[in-house]
């Protein structure tokens, strides 16, 4: 009966609502106190969100659920105050992994270490490859047809990673496996707002590539409303969207990386994937199946078209590195 009321319209589909998992949700407390970790506050926005029916949240370190549900309110207090709440439910240690799984729509995956100063992405791989891999074996097994959402870092290896996991298991499809980069256009939409002294609700702007450094590559050429900066001011904020995650890891001195910004960009991509899953049209292209259609480039100009042939290289072999690792070479 729970699930029976948390169907309901949204905007004028009839909307089914899912099962969706964060795995690596983080530790109450996390590294950083109250607002630490992105599995915490992303799991607070996804509870919010009314496409989701079953939220399952899974940290090898514990769940912090008492935060996400309602549990000291009287059943009539609950669905006033929560009138669109998800049934929330924590595990833990790897024999409660497929129990999480089991059923999932989408899987969101923040988990395992992040950088500190000086560090790169890539020195991540060493953990988080293997964190990785073992959460997208259990994928396979438990909820194949899931919409992955891959958040570990480096990004440009963890997503490599899943697909040969699920090549290897026979159940990969491109359609539904995705590396989240929507923090870049986050990041590109302010700096972009800032310098075009236009509302940021109001921006679009592009970015393709994967996420770090200059494979980063957003395509302010595109960009809208449309604003007259100089070839100076483009470069510059092309620089400070391909360097914004490094920005905040120094900003933090040794304390992590980007975490509520994260769980923010985080939560709109999954917001697109479940609106994707239920027939909403014009997301992103997104559909019941996964990836409708990929987006063309679109036209770009000489330095972006500069900063693409500079890209490829190091994404290559970021991809390279993540593919060996599963083959063990
Ligand atoms: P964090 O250390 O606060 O949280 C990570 C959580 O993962 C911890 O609670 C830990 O217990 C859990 N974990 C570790 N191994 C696990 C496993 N096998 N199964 C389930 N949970 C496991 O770190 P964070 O700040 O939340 O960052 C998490 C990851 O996200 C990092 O790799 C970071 O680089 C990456 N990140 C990516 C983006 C992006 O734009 N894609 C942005 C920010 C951070
Ligand atoms: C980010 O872009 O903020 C994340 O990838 C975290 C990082 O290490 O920079």
């Amino acid at each position: 009966p729970e699930e029976h009321h948390l169907i309901r319209r949204h905007e004028d589909v009839f909307v089914e609502p899912r099962l969706l998992i964060g795995v690596g949700a983080g530790t109450e407390g996390g590294h950083f106190g109250a607002a630490g970790g992105i599995g915490q506050p992303l799991s607070l926005l996804m509870k919010l969100n009314p496409l989701v029916s079953r939220l399952a949240l899974y940290d090898i370190a514990g769940t912090p659920v008492s935060l996400l549900t309602s549990a000291t309110l009287t059943p009539d207090l609950r669905s006033y105050v929560f009138p669109l709440s998800p049934l929330v439910k924590g595990y833990a240690a790897d024999e409660q992994l497929g129990q999480a799984l089991e059923g999932s729509d989408v899987v969101i995956i923040p988990a395992g270490v992040p950088r500190k100063p000086g560090m790169t992405r890539d020195d991540l791989f060493k953990i988080n490859a293997g964190i990785v891999k073992s959460l997208c074996e259990a994928i396979a097994k438990y909820c194949p047809n899931a919409l992955v959402n891959m958040i570990s870092n480096p990004v440009n290896s963890t997503v490599p990673i899943a697909a040969e996991v699920f090549k290897s298991h026979g159940v990969y499809d491109e359609k539904r496996l995705f590396g989240v980069t929507t923090l870049d256009v986050v990041r590109a939409k302010t700096f972009y707002a800032g310098k075009a002294n236009v509302n940021v609700a109001d921006v679009n702007a592009p970015v393709i590539g994967g996420h770090a450094g200059v494979t980063i590559l957003p395509l302010f050429s595109q960009a809208s409303p449309q604003a007259n900066l100089s070839d100076e001011e483009i470069k510059a904020l092309t620089k400070r969207t391909q360097d914004g995650g490094t920005e905040v890891v120094e900003a933090k001195a040794g304390k992590g990386s980007a975490t509520l910004s994260m769980a923010y960009a985080g939560a709109i991509f999954a917001d697109a994937c479940l609106k994707g899953l239920n027939g909403v049209p014009d997301v992103v292209r997104l559909g019941k199946n996964g990836v409708e259609e990929v987006l063309g480039l679109g036209p770009l100009s000489d330095y972006e078209q500069q900063g693409l042939e500079a890209l490829k290289p190091e994404l290559k072999s970021s991809i390279e590195k993540g593919i060996a690792f599963v083959h063990g070479n």
